[in-house]
């Protein structure tokens, strides 16, 4: 199982052996190792707290390893700190990029270089030529005076390559970098990444989204509860053996879905909901224990409507009506009050309380005034909901007492889905439920929310990904440039018909 991806493969740039690092009891990597050579991508794939991120903080010096070597161009580095990687040519994207949003691009891509080479920001001016340089090369287009702050997600992240480049990267990790991006963004996206490859720099690709992986890929490391289970050069793996790698087991990804009773009438009435420059008359029904999914590109308006449908945004004209009752416009209480739940799209910034115990944000949104009809729940029932959650979302934490910034990213998606399952909603709407969850987590999430649909929860489910869409939804809606401009039910649901009406 030898990986050189050619006879003449250059030797490594950077080595990983034998790695162990352990949080508190907690094994996060035991005995890893991972070869990187130039101008090759190496996707490093496993579920959800399997150690990816761990590895990735170990090599560029965030955190130390209990055991185990890293190499560089053949030599051990003693003691790798942020300063030795960043020395060594290491380089990790982030998913929040970590750039200043009030600085302009230009300002962005070189000061981390000014400031290693001691200069002070007025002089990175004359640094600018670099930056420059970088993006033509590249051949980008991003506009170097503009500010950060106003750029899309896919547009920061070109500044934060950029970044990496100037300051010579030779080995670029890529944590998660797709999941905020259009398809059009991920394309341009991986055309940047084989100009990097021609550049001789050696990538790391994390990612949940296999095909994706697959496709940009010339190696792959898969591990699973920390520890290496395979490893080999991309040809010797596809989406189902990959999968099979992480979970250690086949993923049932077929469609299934919940019925509902035909004589039911509607839980939840949306009609003619219009807010300008967002969405216009937006009308659609839905039953109890019905599942309905509502697609469209990123920017279309279905997060909106989402956000309509909670009271976090305001719409102009329209009407909420769930079980009967009229929901206020724009008022989040009152959209919980009549039974609404809400898995929103960013989890770590409005979801959750990191530095609390799982257990805590499990029940934040059913303790207070917000809980219908609940307002003594006693703590056995607490404790109760609490523990019935974390084993149901399988949340992988050595307890509930754990804070949630211990979690890791799909583990951190859990606790907010169980948080408002807590809640016990007559409607959940979710953005992106499963952005950032493992394939096997995936379909497990889904079941959880068959479950509920069975009990006669009402499921309104925002995504772009649509065999996600397609194994779960009676019904899916399609949003385009704030209209709803098809609707598939049942039969005609398939997954290139819905992709066909998103991008026409
Ligand atoms: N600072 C920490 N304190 C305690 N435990 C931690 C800490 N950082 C990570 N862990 C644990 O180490 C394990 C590996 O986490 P890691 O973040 O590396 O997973 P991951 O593979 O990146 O997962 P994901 O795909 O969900 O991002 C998890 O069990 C996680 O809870
Ligand atoms: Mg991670």
């Amino acid at each position: 199982m030898t990986a050189d991806p050619a006879p003449a493969a250059a030797p490594p740039v950077l080595e990983v052996r034998g790695v162990r690092k352990t949080f508190g009891g907690v094994v996060a990597l035991d005995d890893v190792g991972i070869t990187l050579r130039p101008g090759v991508v190496h996707c490093l794939a496993g579920e959800n707290g399997c150690g990816k991120s761990t590895l990735i903080k170990i090599v560029s010096g965030v955190e130390p390893a209990d055991t185990g070597e890293i190499l560089i161009d053949g030599e051990p580095v003693s003691r790798m700190t942020p300063t030795a990687a960043l020395r060594a040519g290491i380089q990790v994207i982030y998913q929040d990029f970590s750039l200043f949003p009030n600085l302009t691009v230009a300002e962005n891509i070189v000061l981390p270089a000014a400031i290693a080479a001691r200069s002070k920001l007025y002089r990175a001016k004359r640094l600018r030529p670099a930056a420059e340089r970088i993006v033509q090369e590249l051949g980008l287009s991003l506009d170097l005076d503009e500010e950060v702050g106003k750029l899309s997600v896919a547009d920061r992240q070109l500044t934060a390559i950029c970044r990496a480049l100037v300051q010579e990267a030779r080995v670029i990790f890529m944590d998660e970098p797709t999941t905020a991006l259009t398809h059009s963004e991920v394309e341009r996206l991986f055309e940047l990444v084989r100009r990097l490859q021609g550049r001789g720099v050696a990538l790391v690709f994390v990612s949940h989204k296999l095909e994706e992986v697959l496709s940009v890929s010339q190696e792959v490391t898969v591990l699973r509860s920390g520890r290496l289970v395979a490893h080999g050069p991309v040809e010797e793996f596809d989406v189902r053996s990959l999968t099979e790698a992480m979970t250690g087991r086949e993923v049932d990804d077929s469609r299934i879905v919940v019925e509902v009773d035909p004589g039911a009438g509607p839980l939840l009435r949306v009609e003619s909901l219009t807010l300008p420059g967002a969405f216009t008359d937006v009308s659609f029904d839905l039953r109890a224990g019905e599942v309905l999914g509502l697609t469209g590109l990123l920017g279309s308006g279905r997060g909106e409507i989402a956000e309509a449908l909670f009271g976090v945004l305001k719409p102009e004209s329209g009407t909420v009506e769930l079980g009967g009752v009229r929901v206020r416009p724009g008022s989040i209480r009152s959209s919980i009050a009549a039974g609404f739940g809400y898995v929103p799209e960013d989890r770590l910034t409005q979801g959750l309380f990191l530095d609390k115990p799982i257990s805590d944000n499990i029940i934040a949104s059913s303790l207070g005034e917000h809980a219908r009809g609940r307002l003594f729940l006693s703590p056995r029932r607490t404790a109760e909901t609490i523990s019935r959650l974390f084993d149901r979302l399988r949340i992988k934490a050595p307890s509930v007492a754990a804070p949630v910034r211990s979690l890791s990213g799909g583990n951190a998606q859990r606790v907010v889905l169980a948080k408002w399952l807590a809640t016990e909603p007559r409607v959940l709407i979710l953005n992106g439920p499963t952005v950032g969850v493992d394939v096997g987590s995936k379909e497990e999430i889904l079941q959880i929310l068959r479950e509920a649909a069975t009990a006669g929860m009402g499921v309104v489910m925002i995504s772009d990904d649509v065999p996600e869409l397609v194994s779960i939804c009676r019904r899916v809606l399609i949003v385009r440039r704030g209209e709803i401009v098809g609707e598939f039910t049942d039969d005609r649901i398939e997954t290139h018909r819905i992709q066909e009406v998103i991008a026409a």
